[in-house]
């Protein structure tokens, strides 16, 4: 097994997985723009990969070698599928398998994915050998959180190192929090002490709330995590990536989303709907006088040809930064 995990920098910095958010094609673009040392698919749910042609599963699955090293994430609880989806995953030539052990979804736990299993001992378990399995040539991870309401978290992440796994992310929050409320970092501190007379070997990676890579690197200083995943940070800034946070001009955003677009369209063309772009319109439209004007015209755009000419139309304008 070739352990990609092991060959990453120390501290690394991991893009999280965004359900209809990190898509094929944002990936694509954040490699261009900044990369980072690891990038996730989105979600795929685990039984949905049982039918062929489920379009949708297999879309979530689409990688380019560019985003290398990247992790298929997959959801389920059962591990009869979970070891079938493994085994697809395996065969699609990603570098590494998670799965999903932390999203607060109604409809996600009620299956026995995401938070539903945190404190089911029995079936986390057969679920990770299940993909082990399934994948045996892949490394295996977990993403998860800080144990739930009824699960401490020393008990829960004590398990999930006892399983040898070669990776764990933990978000710094519980389940019952969604994404709001404080983060409990300190925790992650106290699971890389724990990992370190556990399992050794598993790679501890932290998240939560980490905005940009100078509070990544001190994250990794105070609380010793080996790498350190950034989400919703790249909606503030596509650069995030960027060792060295430099200054992007108007125009290296604009064209940042006139190259997402075009990427949009090549790769999905029908298959997706174009309203989706609307949610990355204010990550590359802000900041600049003209914003919210021009992001108002954007909303409006119902498709390419209307996006392509409101750009032209703004790009000799008023430009005061760049
Ligand atoms: C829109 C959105 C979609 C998400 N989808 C997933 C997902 O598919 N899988 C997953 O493990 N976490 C998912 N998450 C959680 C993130 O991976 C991450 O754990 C969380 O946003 C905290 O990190 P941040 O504070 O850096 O954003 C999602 C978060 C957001 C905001």
């Amino acid at each position: 097994m070739i352990n990609f995990w092991k060959k990453l920098p120390k501290p690394f910095l991991a893009l999280a997985p965004m359900d209809d958010v990190t898509d094929y094609v944002f990936r694509e673009i954040v490699c261009r723009l900044a990369k980072p040392d690891v990038m996730f698919s989105e979600f795929t749910s685990a039984d949905g990969l049982m039918f062929e042609d489920n379009a949708h599963g297999f879309q979530k699955l689409k990688f380019s070698d560019t985003q290398r090293p990247v992790v298929a994430q997959i959801w389920g609880g059962n591990p009869e599928t979970i070891t079938k989806a493994a085994s697809i995953v395996e065969k699609m030539g990603f570098d590494g398998l998670d799965i999903n052990m932390g999203c607060p979804d109604r409809n996600v736990m009620k299956k026995h994915g995401g938070a539903g299993v945190i404190g089911d001992y029995q079936r986390a378990e057969a679920v990770i050998s299940a993909m082990k399995i399934g994948a045996p040539s892949l490394p295996i991870s977990v993403k998860t959180r800080l144990g739930n309401e009824k699960t401490e978290m020393s008990e829960w992440i004590t398990f999930l190192l006892k399983q040898k796994l070669d990776a764990l992310t933990v978000y710094a929050r519980k389940p019952e929090q969604l994404s709001k409320g404080p983060t409990f970092w300190k925790d992650i501190g106290q699971i890389v002490q724990m990992k370190d007379e556990l399992s050794p070997g598993t790679i501890v990676v932290g998240n939560g709330d980490v905005k940009s890579y100078s509070e990544a690197i001190e994250k990794h200083k105070k609380y010793k995590v080996d790498g350190i995943m950034i989400g919703r940070g790249i909606f503030h800034n596509p650069w995030v990536f960027e060792k060295n946070a430099q200054f992007h001009t108007r125009s290296e955003y604009l064209k940042a989303l006139l190259d997402h677009m075009n990427l949009f369209v090549e790769t999905w063309g029908r298959k997706k709907n174009f309203a989706i772009l609307r949610k990355f319109f204010k990550i590359y439209v802000k900041d600049f006088n003209d914003a919210t004007t021009v992001r108002d015209r954007l909303m409006k755009a119902i498709n390419h040809d209307e996006v392509e000419k409101i750009l032209a139309d703004i790009k000799d304008q008023n430009n005061p930064s760049g």
